[in-house]
């Protein structure tokens, strides 16, 4: 057979009475009256040849032999599709190519399912023969997706000056939050490496390097909990810079992603992005990924219903806690009995002991708990969230967190619920001022909120020792919609400051050395200071996509339960790996 003059998705009615050869896969196969119509289908489109056995140089036995998934290749002339024969949906609707001779380059056995029409099957038979699923427009979508969002960003860091480092992969644990990956060394028994949750540590030894500015699209491994959004191994856009402040980052970071939007789906992102604060984020929205597509922010009225009759709050307060309230606007009506009822189970979900509500009637409060009220703090309570008629109120009291969680969660799902949120809105924002710590009541320890390597914010230096649960780090995450998609800081550059961080995470000096003396040697060096993120590639290819979870955006992605359903990984090893691995388990 002759070279491929034309992929499947090309030939129009220019190209009429040429002679083409095509190579692709039987996509649908149907026989009419003597003539076979085969769709032929690559990566690039479908094109309809037709097959008149009779004519063809192929024996009469083997067109019939032809069905889908054969691999072939055709040679013939494009003609005009008879008019009723037309397709204006494909770009090859009005022509077919009439076939001179054909050949099967490789048969194939009757898929499971054909990639085709993925939908109709279970994710599990889908993960098993990815290599078919893989060939559905919507992963072929996806993955070009993933590619061009690659190229765009390598194209803005390469003209701001970045360059690509790779950093190792067998390397020591990176304290990211999750356990890690371990990999036994044969050559030095009972030591493993660590696979990399991040390349943190290296990106900023780099920096003392004087490599200025590095970027890197990387592969992290976490073993942590997976969710739609998180896979035991992702790929970040990892970035580094020497000499700059956040708000030089910003302006990079934003460039990068209002590039990828217009260079992948033509839409114009207005920057600068949003600034919110953490603790801003926390009171309006309980959340400090919090989507901004909609209202429904949280109220504060604590004070206000502080020494009523009702027991739930009072108490809740009694405790130090807080009461606060979302103002579900025009929603009495359409908010059902069943509607409340779920979202209380959210609340529950997320550690609240119930969910008290006030829906504002025409002509009166309708509710299970304002009999506990007195009028005037009723009248109060309605006025601080701006209550009006139509309007449900929804409480949740408790410690702060529980309260933040439960109605961060009761928002998102009131809004899901009400269609509140507009198709095609686009809402980034940068969440700055994290508390540098955070309290860790199960190891009786402040864990850093971000990493260790996070600067705290100048003007809290002094608070190491007065009040370290107060300091801010200068680190900062951007979300879009309510998904971080990206996380980073100002870092720490000296090491007497790197020193007093491990002592307020309880890292005591010999562990200090043993696990990042590398990187407390390189800041006696000449670090200069620096800043950097990382952002997960994963994620931002699975919004840009409007795909239900990053499975969708990934060529070969685990289940749940972090396991490869099409090569079957982990899986065990024999006796004799073990050995030189010096490894040896006990199930007992
Ligand atoms: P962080 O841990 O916030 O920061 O990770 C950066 C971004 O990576 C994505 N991400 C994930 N995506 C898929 N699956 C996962 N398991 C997963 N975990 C994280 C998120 C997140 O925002 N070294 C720092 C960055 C820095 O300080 O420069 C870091 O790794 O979108
Ligand atoms: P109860 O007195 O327990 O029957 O609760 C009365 C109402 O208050 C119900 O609607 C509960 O869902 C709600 N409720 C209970 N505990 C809380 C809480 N911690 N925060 C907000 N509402 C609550």
């Amino acid at each position: 057979m002759q070279e491929r003059t034309h992929t499947c998705g090309e030939l129009t009615a220019k190209n009429i009475d040429e002679v083409v050869t095509l190579y692709g896969w039987i996509h649908t196969r149907r026989d009419h009256g003597g003539l076979i119509f085969i769709d032929l289908w690559d990566k690039y489109g479908l094109t309809q040849v037709v097959l008149n056995p009779q004519i063809d140089q192929l024996a009469h036995q083997e067109a019939h032999s032809l069905r889908g998934n054969f691999v072939i290749s055709v040679r013939g002339k494009v003609r005009s599709r008879p008019e009723d024969m037309i397709n204006p949906k494909l770009k090859t609707g009005e022509i077919e190519v009439f076939i001179e001779q054909l050949e099967i380059l490789n048969p194939s056995n009757t898929p499971p399912f054909t990639g085709w029409e993925h939908q109709e099957v279970g994710e599990a038979t889908r993960l098993k023969h990815r290599y078919l699923d893989l060939r559905s427009n919507e992963l072929q979508k996806n993955l070009e997706l993933r590619y061009q969002i690659t190229r765009v960003a390598r194209d803005v860091l390469d003209k701001a000056k970045f360059i690509e480092i790779e950093t190792p992969i067998l390397t020591k644990s990176t304290p990211e939050g999750a356990r890690d990956y371990l990999v036994p060394s044969r050559l030095n028994p009972q030591k493993f490496y660590a696979l990399p949750q991040s390349p943190q540590l290296f990106k900023q030894i780099l920096m003392v390097s004087g490599m200025d500015r590095y970027f890197q699209i990387v592969k992290c491994f976490r073993d942590e909990d997976l969710r739609l959004d998180r896979q035991p191994e992702f790929t970040q856009i990892d970035m580094e810079m020497s000499f700059v402040n956040e708000k030089q980052i910003f302006a990079l970071v934003e460039d990068m992603i209002a590039s990828i939007y217009k260079q992948t789906l033509d839409i114009r992102i207005e920057t600068p992005f949003a600034i919110l604060k953490y603790q801003d984020a926390i009171n309006r929205f309980g959340s400090d990924k919090p989507d901004l597509r909609f209202g429904l922010e949280l109220v504060d009225v604590s004070e206000v219903v502080r020494g009523a009759g009702f027991k739930v709050f009072a108490q809740a307060l009694d405790d130090g806690g807080q009461v606060k309230a979302i103002n579900i606007k025009n929603s009495a009506d359409s908010l059902s009995r069943k509607a409340l009822d779920d979202l209380t189970e959210v609340a529950k979900t997320y550690g609240a002991k119930g969910m008290a509500w006030i829906k504002i009637q025409q002509n009166e409060l309708q509710s299970p708990i304002i009999k506990f009220f007195e009028k005037e703090i009723l009248d109060k309570l309605i006025k601080t969230v701006k209550g009006e008629p139509g309007d449900t109120i929804v409480f949740s009291a408790d410690n702060p967190k529980i309260v933040a969680d439960s109605l961060a969660n009761v928002r998102l799902s009131a809004a899901k619920l009400l269609n509140l949120i507009e198709d095609n809105l686009i809402k980034l924002v940068w969440v700055t001022e994290f508390p540098l710590v955070e309290y860790n009541e199960e190891q009786n320890r402040n864990t850093a909120m971000h990493h260790p390597f996070t600067a705290p914010l100048e003007e809290d230096l002094e608070k190491f020792e007065s009040n370290p649960n107060e300091m801010r780090a200068r680190a900062y995450d951007l979300v879009l919609n309510g998904n971080e998609i990206g996380g980073g800081s100002v870092r720490i550059h000296r090491r007497d400051i790197q020193q007093k961080m491990f002592k307020l995470l309880g890292i005591e000096k010999e562990e200090a050395e043993l696990k990042f003396g590398f990187l407390l040697d390189a800041l006696q060096y000449g670090a200069p200071p620096h800043a950097g993120i990382a952002f997960g590639l994963d994620r931002i290819a699975m919004l840009l996509a409007g795909a239900p979870s990053i499975r969708e955006v990934i060529a070969f992605p685990k289940t749940q339960k972090a396991t490869c359903l099409m090569t079957q990984a982990p899986s065990e090893i024999d006796s004799k790996q073990l050995k030189e691995l010096a490894l040896k388990y006990d199930l007992s």
